[in-house]
């Protein structure tokens, strides 16, 4: 348990919304279909933005709403699996153009998982430091290496960032860290993958194919996450030192809302107001999912100072992460 006080959430999704019948005019499905099997009704997609002026503009609205400088900021996290280049980072961009000069920066790959691990890991550089602040976002445009010819992913995705602003500063501190479950299943990878950059040098034959689109097998994915996503939940939950009746949130990576369905029904819960959906409005963005639900939901004045949240996300790798505050 640690001093983890989240000052401020914010998002930014792109301007241009693409509807179920817009895809359904460039490829064979329908709303019914994608509602009926997802819970999805519009995505947004990046035209101009990009995945480094989502983050960026993540960040700015952080400060701003904090009145933190720049200066101040010790870390910037970005989690996210479509970053403009592989290098430099996400982070590294974001913390450029915020002139966060005094701030490390670095970007966690963790797919869907992202988000959580970054805040389990963020917990762990204030843990080491005191009255340090960091920034961390999650931040995709996944729209971008979407295969569009290939309607099974192509309607489940969506671009956007989301992010939150933390600090242990005393003067500040308010929440707590109370537990962090973070599990990788990597025998399980081929099932989820985005991004295959061949060997290709003049000491290769030449013949691997780069694969850059994403791939996923839907069946594998969907019977991980209900089986896994649940055991997190739970351990999580039991390494806090709470019941599930304590929770006042699960806020759970929006991939699916038969997903969230499903887990709440493992975990004997009604599905409720506890489990809140956004997945009709933005889709599947990936490591951005749970920061923009946080976000509306503080905007919305219905997490208050002192619930317990559980945020658990679950993807490529594959991987599960279950975080546990007290916001
Ligand atoms: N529109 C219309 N029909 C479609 C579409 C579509 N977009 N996509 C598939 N179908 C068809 C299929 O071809 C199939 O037709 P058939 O019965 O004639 O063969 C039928 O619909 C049923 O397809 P299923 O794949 O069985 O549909 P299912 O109900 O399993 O839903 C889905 C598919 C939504 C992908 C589901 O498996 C799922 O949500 N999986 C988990 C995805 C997930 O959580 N991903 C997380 C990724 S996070 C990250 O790290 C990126």
């Amino acid at each position: 348990m640690s001093t983890f006080s989240i000052m401020a959430t914010a998002k930014a999704v792109p301007d241009r919304v693409v509807t179920n019948d817009d895809l359904a005019q460039i490829m064979d499905t329908s709303d019914e279909w994608i509602s009926r099997r997802t819970g999805i009704k519009r995505r947004h997609v990046v035209t101009d933005e990009t995945n480094t002026s989502l983050a960026t503009n993540v960040a700015k609205q952080l400060l701003a709403k904090t009145h933190v400088s720049p200066e101040a900021i010790d870390f910037i996290i970005v989690a996210t699996m479509s970053g403009d280049q592989l290098m430099p980072s996400t982070a590294a961009a974001v913390q450029g153009q915020l002139k966060a000069g005094h701030a490390l920066a670095f970007d966690i790959s963790a797919a869907c998982s992202g988000f959580s691990y970054g805040l389990d890991v963020m917990n762990a550089l204030l843990a080491t430091h005191p009255d340090s602040t960091g920034i961390l976002i999650g931040s995709e445009a996944l729209s971008k290496l979407i295969d569009w010819h290939d309607r099974t992913t192509a309607v489940l995705f969506g671009d956007g960032a989301g992010g939150l602003l933390v600090t242990n500063r005393s003067v500040d501190a308010q929440g707590q860290f109370l537990s962090g479950q973070l599990d990788t299943y990597g025998a399980d990878g081929d099932s989820l993958t985005m991004g295959k950059i061949a060997n290709r040098s003049p000491f290769t034959d030449g013949q691997a194919q780069s694969d850059l689109p994403l791939h996923m097998d839907g069946h594998r994915v969907f019977d991980f996450a209900i089986r896994r996503v649940p055991e997190s939940i739970q351990n999580a939950v039991a390494q806090a030192g709470l019941k599930l009746s304590d929770v006042d949130f699960f806020i759970l990576h929006q991939a699916n809302q038969r997903i969230v369905k499903s887990v709440a029904r493992k975990l004997k819960l009604p599905f409720d107001d506890r489990f809140p959906i956004n997945i009709d409005e933005y889709g599947n963005t990936s490591a951005a999912s749970e920061a923009i639900l946080l976000a509306e939901l503080v905007a919305a004045g219905k997490v208050k100072r002192g619930d317990i949240l559980v945020m658990a996300g679950f993807g490529g790798g594959l991987t599960t992460g279950t975080v546990v505050i007290k916001y």
